[in-house]
């Protein structure tokens, strides 16, 4: 893996519009990559979400020089902690993706990723974090994190 050579990757807490901005565009570019919804989302529904965003969400942007390069979702719920994470093209293959997932592994002692299986790329970064296959329910595959020692999230 290439390191993010020329900078280190910093995490922000996604706070202006810019950077709801970023992860509308993100999003719909790598929508047909997600799981639950696919919709392509609009400016009215990014503001809405802006404004009252779901309890028990964390989102948190990547930056690399200077530049937003990804975004990684974490969502709290049914005793896990779910985890969704996108890096722009011009940023891949150079360890973002691997350093967001392992940004996720200190923040949940349990982590939950439910993957297309068709998405080879995204398995492979989620088993070089180390994860492992827990499910495999028609085309999603679900990955799990379990920190050593760790029975909640
Ligand atoms: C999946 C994604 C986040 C990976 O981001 P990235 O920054 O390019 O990943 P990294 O550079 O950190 O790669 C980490 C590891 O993932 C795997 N990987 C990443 N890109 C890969 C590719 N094109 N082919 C095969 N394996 C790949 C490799 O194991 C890689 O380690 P290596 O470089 O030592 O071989 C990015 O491709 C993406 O945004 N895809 C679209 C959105 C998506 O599918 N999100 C996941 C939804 S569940």
């Amino acid at each position: 893996m290439i390191n993010p050579s020329n900078g280190k990757i910093e995490f922000r807490v996604a706070t202006s519009i810019a950077d709801y901005l970023f992860l509308r565009r993100l999003r719909n570019a790598v929508r047909q990559q997600l799981t639950n919804d696919t919709a392509k989302l609009g400016y009215l529904r990014q503001f809405r979400f802006y404004i009252s965003r779901p309890a028990g969400l964390e989102i948190h942007i990547a930056w690399l020089r200077g530049r937003r390069a990804g975004y990684l979702l974490l969502r709290r719920a049914e005793g896990t902690c779910y985890v969704t994470e996108a890096v722009a093209k011009r940023f891949r293959r150079q360890g973002i993706g691997l350093a967001m997932v392992r940004f996720a592994i200190g923040r949940a002692a349990e982590l939950t990723a439910e993957i297309r299986a068709s998405n080879t790329v995204s398995i492979e970064l989620h088993r070089a974090a180390g994860f492992y296959p827990l499910a495999l329910d028609g085309a999603i595959v679900t990955y799990r994190y379990r920190r050593s020692g760790a029975t909640t999230a």
